[in-house]
C-alpha cells in the first residue's frame, strides 16, 4: 500500500531514506531548513556525493512521487508517518547535542491536528524517543494521539543508498501495536524479501543503534592495539586479522589496521555512549568506551610522528604528501577524518603539506595546500603519506611517481598498499603492524 511519508532533515540519512521509501512506492516529502539543499534535491540532484543516490533522486523528483519542501505545513496533517532524520553531532563534553531533534519537533508539534506517528531514525541516547513523545504531546493540539516510534538507521555513507533499499536488519521499536503495523506497512518490500526484522520496546532499539557502533569502533581498536603488539614483536596485522577473521565467530570485516576510525558517527556515537553510560552509572562501558577512543587516538599520533621520524626528525619546512583527506574512500566528507588530523599536526610542526584526494573538498580552517592530481601532491616531498585507502592508490606507479619525490618513502596509513611492488621500485615502506616490512 503507498503511504505518505513526511522526512525531516535531508543530509547523508534523510536524503538517502527519503529516496528510499519513494523507491519502495510511498509519496514522500523532504523537509528541510536549509532552502539550497531543498532546490538541489528538488532538482533531482544531491548535495552530497554518495552513489546511487542521484539516480534515485532524479527519477522519483520526476515521477511526482518525492519532492522536498522547506514547509513543515506541508506534511504535518498530510504524512501517515513522520520520519526524523536530523543530526546529532557532538555537544559539550561528548554528550549527544539534540538541538536540531528538538527544534524539528517544536516546529512540527503544533501543526499536527490530528493523531500521527514520529518515528526517529537518529542515533541518540537512550531516553531521547520518550523526551521527544512528552514534547510532542504537550505541544500537539492531538495531544496523546501523538506517538513516537524508533527505527535506528545502520546506513553506511558511500553505500548509503544500498543498505537504505537492502538492509542488513530493521529495527522497530514500538509501544503500540498500532505503531509496529505501520512500520511493518511502509517496509513492506523488504520485509517480503526476509530481512532480518527486530520488534522491540523504544530504549531497546535506541541502544542497539549505538551498540552496533560501539562494537564496529572497538573491533577497529581492538586490531589497531594488536598492530602495535606486532610493531613491537614482529609480527604482521593483516596476516593475524586474516586467520583470526576466518572464524566465524569473529568475522574479517572492521579489522583492517591502520590509521583508525573517524567520519561523523563512529566518534561522536560513542562518545554519547559513553557519557550516557556515566549518566546512568554505567561507568564499566564508559571506561570500555574511553579505551577505544584512547587506542583510536592513539593511531593518529603515533603515523605522524612515523612521518617526522621518517622526515629525519624535524618536518619542518619540509615536504610532505598526503594521499587522502575524506575519512574512508568513496565519499566526499572529511568530518573527524583521521587523515586530516595527521595532515594538521604535521602542519602545526611546520610541514609543508599537500593534499590530495579524489573527491574530498578541504574545509577552509586547514593551512595546507590542497592540489588535484597525486604528482602535485608528491613532487619534492620528502614523505609520503597514504591516509584514505580510495581503490586508484592501489593503481599508483611507484616507479613514475619515484622520479618525483625528494625520498622514496611512503607511509601506508591503511596496510592496503601491494607493499612488495613498491620495495621493488626501490621505496621504503612503512606501515605500522608489520614489521617485517619496516
Ligand atoms: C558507520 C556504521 O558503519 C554504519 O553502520 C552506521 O549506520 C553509521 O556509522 C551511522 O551511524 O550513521 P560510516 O560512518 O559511514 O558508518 O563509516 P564506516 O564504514 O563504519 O567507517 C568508519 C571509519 O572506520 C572509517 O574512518 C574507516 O576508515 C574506519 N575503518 C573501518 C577502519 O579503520 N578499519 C576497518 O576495518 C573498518
Amino acid at each position: 500500500m503507498t503511504l505518505q511519508v513526511g522526512v525531516i532533515g535531508t543530509n547523508y540519512l534523510g536524503a538517502a531514506h527519503a529516496a528510499g521509501m519513494a523507491e519502495f512506492g510511498h509519496t514522500v516529502i523532504g523537509v528541510d531548513i536549509d532552502a539550497d539543499r531543498v532546490k538541489t534535491l528538488n532538482s533531482g540532484q544531491s548535495h552530497i556525493f554518495e552513489m546511487g543516490l542521484e539516480p534515485l533522486l532524479e527519477r522519483h523528483t520526476a515521477s511526482g512521487r518525492l519532492r522536498f519542501t522547506t514547509d513543515y505545513s506541508e506534511i504535518a496533517d498530510w504524512a501517515d508517518v513522520h520520519f526524523l532524520a536530523l543530526g546529532t553531532p557532538s555537544g559539550p563534553g561528548g554528550a549527544a547535542d539534540l538541538s536540531q531533534l528538538n527544534a524539528a519537533v517544536d516546529t512540527l508539534a503544533p501543526l499536527l491536528n490530528k493523531p500521527a506517528l514520529v518515528v526517529g531514525k537518529s542515533t541518540v541516547p537512550v531516553g531521547t524517543a520518550m523526551q521527544l513523545e512528552r514534547r510532542l504531546r504537550a505541544a500537539s493540539p492531538a495531544g496523546e494521539g501523538i506517538e513516537v516510534a524508533w527505527n535506528p538507521e545502520f546506513l553506511r555513507e558511500a553505500h548509503a543508498v544500498e543498505d537504505t533499499l537492502a538492509p542488513d536488519r530493521l529495527v522497530f521499536g514500538t509501544h503500540s501495536q498500532q505503531a509496529l503495523e505501520l512500520l511493518e506497512e511502509i517496509y513492506s518490500i523488504p520485509l517480503t524479501e526476509a530481512t532480518p526484522v527486530v520488534r522491540c520496546d523504544i530504549a531497546t532499539a535506541e541502544l542497539i543503534k549505538v551498540a552496533a557502533n560501539a562494537f564496529l569502533a572497538t573491533k577497529i581498536s581492538f586490531i589497531n592495539a594488536m598492530a602495535r603488539m606486532c610493531q613491537a614483536a614482529g609480527g604482521d596485522v593483516s596476516l593475524l586479522a586474516d586467520a583470526i577473521g576466518y572464524d566465524k565467530r569473529i568475522g574479517r570485516e572492521f579489522l583492517n589496521a591502520g590509521l583508525g576510525f573517524g567520519g561523523g558517527c563512529l566518534p561522536k556515537d560513542i562518545a554519547a555512549l559513553a557519557v550516557r553510560a556515566e549518566e546512568l552509572g554505567v561507568d564499566v562501558l564508559t571506561d570500555f568506551i574511553r579505551s577505544v577512543e584512547a587506542i583510536n587516538e592513539g593511531q593518529r599520533t603515533e603515523l605522524a610522528e612515523l612521518a617526522i621520524d621518517q622526515a629525519g626528525g624535524d618536518v619542518h619546512g619540509k615536504r610532505i604528501a598526503v594521499l587522502g583527506a575524506a575519512f574512508k574512500p568513496g565519499t566526499d566528507d572529511t568530518r573527524n577524518s583521521p587523515a586530516l588530523t595527521v595532515a594538521d599536526y604535521l602542519h602545526a610542526r611546520g610541514a609543508d603539506v599537500h593534499v590530495y584526494d579524489p573527491q574530498a573538498r578541504l574545509p577552509q580552517r586547514h593551512g595546507f595546500t590542497q592540489v588535484t592530481t597525486v604528482e602535485q601532491a608528491v613532487r619534492g616531498a620528502e614523505v609520503v603519506l597514504h591516509l584514505t585507502e580510495w581503490p586508484e592508490f592501489r593503481q599508483l606507479d611507484p616507479e613514475q611517481l619515484g622520479e618525483l619525490v625528494a625520498s622514496r618513502i611512503i607511509i601506508d596509513g591503511r596496510l592496503k598498499l601491494h607493499a612488495s611492488t613498491w620495495l621493488n621500485a626501490g621505496w621504503k615502506v612503512v606501515q605500522i603492524g608489520r614489521a617485517g616490512t619496516l
